[in-house]
């Protein structure tokens, strides 16, 4: 076990040793390779440095009180890379080469796993890139498929504390960031102005509103929104947000604790109604809102500096199910014998 200070994480680069790599040429691909560089070679007309064409992912692993460790949910992050291959036109990566990576990049970097206790866990990102050289705008006809880990701390400073949130104008939002289906590398360069006047403003994260009538509550920032009232956990139904896993998990576990579950638009001005408000995600977990302050309007909407009593039972049973504290009985976490 690596000698860090696993409780001060934030969520960051960290080196570790080792990342896997994948070439897909003529139409297949080739064998994994293992690789002590942090560094790729690329071709300068690469279709995904011109037009975008890469996505990625973003999924963690921890280490469980029993000592074992867990993979949350990756079939789904393989599925929603499958789909944003299909956005995009790249090649697929199918479930066995995703988990068999995985597995591998997981396994050796082991020693970079957080203790059980620090709130740190191993964060795991595939990246998908068009490796093949166009000046046309077509898709490319090779690509690298590279995963790699680094150990992480919580999204917002705050941890488990209500963050503040911006809404932003829109000229500060220049596109959507989850199109449909898909996660693309190109779409959160155009976050990036949105993200910045938040943290100018003090906060966060942005809130992103949608785009057509600025009207309705679409994402913040690299998480999805979410909101609470009498028992009812609502998250906003939108095409332009990216379909989180954990909220899909978070909606699956507000039903099994007994509350009911709505995705439907959520307009702006019924902000005023929650009892809670949060973001939810891979990194974010689940991290509930102080403010969210409307750097148009200078309105406050407040939600105090509390976590709220659903928001928090909601965490410490996905957090739960995550460390192995709480029975999974919807079998997401994949054990990894290793
Ligand atoms: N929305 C955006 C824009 C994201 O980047 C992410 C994180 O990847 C999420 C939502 C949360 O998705 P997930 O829960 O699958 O990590
Ligand atoms: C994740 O939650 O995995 C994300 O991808 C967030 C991020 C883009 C930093």
């Amino acid at each position: 076990m690596q000698d860090l200070k696993w409780s001060e994480l934030p969520f960051g680069y960290v080196r570790t040793p080792y990342n896997v790599r994948c070439k897909y040429k003529n139409g297949k691909w080739g064998e994994i390779e293992v690789s002590d560089s942090e560094y790729v070679n690329i071709h300068i007309a690469a279709t995904c440095l011109h037009y975008g064409q890469e996505a990625f992912e973003g999924l963690k692993t921890y280490r469980g009180k029993d000592g074992k460790v867990r993979i949350f949910r990756w079939d789904e992050n393989a599925k929603r890379l499958q789909s944003s291959s299909e956005g995009i036109l790249m090649a697929k990566v199918d479930d066995k080469l995703f988990f068999e990576m995985t597995k591998k990049v997981v396994d050796l970097n082991k020693d970079f796993i957080p203790p059980y206790g620090t709130g740190a866990s191993l964060y795991i990102r595939p990246l998908l890139i068009g490796t093949g050289a166009e000046v046309g705008v077509k898709p490319a006809d090779e690509y690298e498929f590279i995963i790699f880990t680094t150990p992480v701390g919580p999204y917002f400073k705050e941890g488990f504390k209500p963050v503040n949130i911006a809404i932003i104008k829109d000229s500060d939002r220049a596109a959507p960031l989850g199109t449909g289906l898909i996660k693309i590398g190109g779409n959160y360069a155009a976050s990036l102005r949105g993200v910045k006047r938040a943290h100018d403003a003090g906060c966060g994260s942005p809130m992103y509103l949608d785009c057509v009538n600025r009207k309705f509550i679409d994402e913040i920032g690299a998480a999805n929104f979410f909101g609470i009232k009498n028992n009812t956990y609502i998250t906003p139904k939108s095409s332009s947000i990216l379909p989180s896993i954990t909220n899909k998990s978070i909606e699956e576990l507000a039903q099994l604790l007994g509350y009911k579950t709505e995705r439907r638009p959520i307009e702006l001005t019924e902000l005023e109604t929650f009892e809670e408000v949060g973001a939810c995600g891979t990194a974010a977990v689940i991290s509930p809102i102080g403010k969210i302050i409307d750097l148009e309007t200078n309105k406050i909407y407040d939600f105090g500096d509390k976590p709220g009593p659903v928001s928090t039972k909601l965490y410490e049973t996905l957090v739960g199910i995550q460390y192995g504290e709480v029975e999974d009985t919807f079998n997401w976490c994949t054990i990894l014998d290793i």
